[in-house]
């Protein structure tokens, strides 16, 4: 170690952070081939997936973003208008999502979700906690990370 120096950048050289990366990436692809192989084809990529609610005039009352990737369906994020909450708008969003992931032959769901937003209401719509942050905004707040088993 003798002849080894450290620094650190604030930001990194995008040749220096691409260097980092390549060596990951090699690790990556010799310990894990099986996924590397299919995530190359185009049938790994990830895809979008976003559900839209309009009201009669075509408005938009709320809506889901989302991707899925071969096995998982990936939520990242689900918002109803304020003054249409609680009407069960976001739990048909939910449901299209997860019938739409299940069609592309998804069998997990994935989101996270700040203590102050909807860790309950997703635990009613059967996701589950599978881990958990505290003090995750810096001010006492947790966040949750959510999975669901779509098919059994
Ligand atoms: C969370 C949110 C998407 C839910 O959408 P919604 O249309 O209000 O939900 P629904 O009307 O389908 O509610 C379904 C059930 O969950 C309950 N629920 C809704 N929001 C809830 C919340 N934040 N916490 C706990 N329970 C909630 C409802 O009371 C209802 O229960 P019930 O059937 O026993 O009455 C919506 O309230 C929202 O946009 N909140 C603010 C933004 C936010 O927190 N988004 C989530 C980020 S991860």
């Amino acid at each position: 170690m003798s002849n080894i120096t450290f620094s650190i950048f604030d930001p990194l050289d995008e040749s220096l952070k691409e260097s980092i990366n390549r060596e990951l990436r090699v690790y990556n692809r010799e310990k894990n081939p099986a996924f590397f192989a299919i995530r190359d084809l185009p049938a790994g990529d990830s895809r979008p997936l976003n559900v839209v609610a309009f009201d009669a005039d075509k408005n938009p009352l709320g809506g889901l973003i989302a991707e899925t990737q071969l096995a998982w369906l990936k939520i990242s994020i689900v918002s109803v208008r304020s003054d249409s909450r609680r009407r069960g708008i976001g739990t048909q969003l939910m449901a299209f999502a997860e019938q739409e992931a299940i069609r592309r032959d998804c069998k997990y769901a994935f989101l996270d979700t700040m203590d102050f937003q909807g860790p309950d209401f997703y635990q009613n719509l059967g996701y589950r906690v599978s881990g958990r942050i505290d003090d995750w905004d810096s001010h006492g707040h947790a966040k949750f990370f959510m999975t669901k088993l779509l098919v059994t």
